[in-house]
């Protein structure tokens, strides 16, 4: 027979209090991080361009990690188109070769990171200021692959404030032009672009018709890219999550 193990009304409190938080500590050690989560996308990601010699390659954090894994591989790659002067230094370091895009034609792969992500698999880009040279490599290749944490799909794109690069001169008219589309810029003050630009970040815009906000955008004069990826949206995402890596196609 068990032992009757009787404590009193305080002590009972007290061993309650020491469960709940042992649970919050246990359940804390179960959750990934969001940098964990990025390793494991990135770490997917090798697996897709296995055989490509010749890769377009991204700008930000999930992209980096992604990098890092390629060094490994880097008897097997000729070279790699970089999105930006950050990406070119890190491919340098891990001596990647970093090649023109102008001499190398149509890439067969592009890896790249988001910030937002629906379900059609447009995106929302340009958090880390690339988005123009992003936007052309994406546009080059024929197949783009997404990768990112869970945290950054969304039913509807425009929580994560817009991206616009815009030429400088051109930046308070642009404002003005957003605040007619309905969101409220804020200019990312000391941020130059790799192209001498710069960026508007767009709050508070629902963007429900990707596609054609992306147009009206791109057609107001001085905007050099928005950062919305549905003409050219992704044709597959890997977003890591806690329970692995799933594939959006
Ligand atoms: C840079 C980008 C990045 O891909 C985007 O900001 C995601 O970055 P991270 O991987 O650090 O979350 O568009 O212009």
């Amino acid at each position: 027979m068990g032992a009757l193990i009787v404590i009193d009304a305080e002590a009972a409190r007290q061993t309650h209090l020491n469960l709940k938080d042992l649970m919050d500590v246990k359940k804390r050690q179960n959750t990934m991080t969001q940098d964990q989560l990025k390793q494991k996308v990135a770490e997917a990601a090798l697996d897709y361009v296995k055989g490509y010699s010749i890769l377009g390659i991204g700008t930000g954090s999930t992209t980096r990690l992604f990098i890092d894994g390629l060094a490994e591989r880097r008897k097997d790659i000729e070279g790699a188109v970089s999105s930006s002067l950050a990406t070119t230094e890190q491919l340098k370091k891990l001596g990647i070769p970093v090649l023109e895009l102008n001499d190398v034609g149509t890439l067969d792969v592009y890896v790249d990171g988001a910030d937002e992500i629906n379900p059609q698999k447009q995106l929302i880009k340009g958090g880390g200021a690339a988005l123009t040279r992003e936007k052309i490599i994406a546009a080059a290749s024929k197949k783009f692959i997404c990768i990112a944490d869970d945290s950054k799909c969304v039913d509807v794109l425009g929580k994560f404030p817009l991206p616009v690069e815009v030429i400088p001169m051109a930046r308070s008219f642009v404002a003005r032009e957003m605040v007619k589309l309905g969101g409220q810029p804020v200019w990312r003050e000391n941020c130059v672009t790799d192209n001498g630009g710069q960026i508007l970040d767009v709050w508070n815009l629902s963007i429900l018709n990707p596609l054609e906000m992306e147009q009206v955008i791109n057609n107001i004069p001085g905007v050099i890219t928005v950062g919305i990826f549905a003409m050219r949206p992704a044709d597959v995402v890997l977003v890591g999550g806690e329970k692995g890596v799933r594939t959006i196609v």
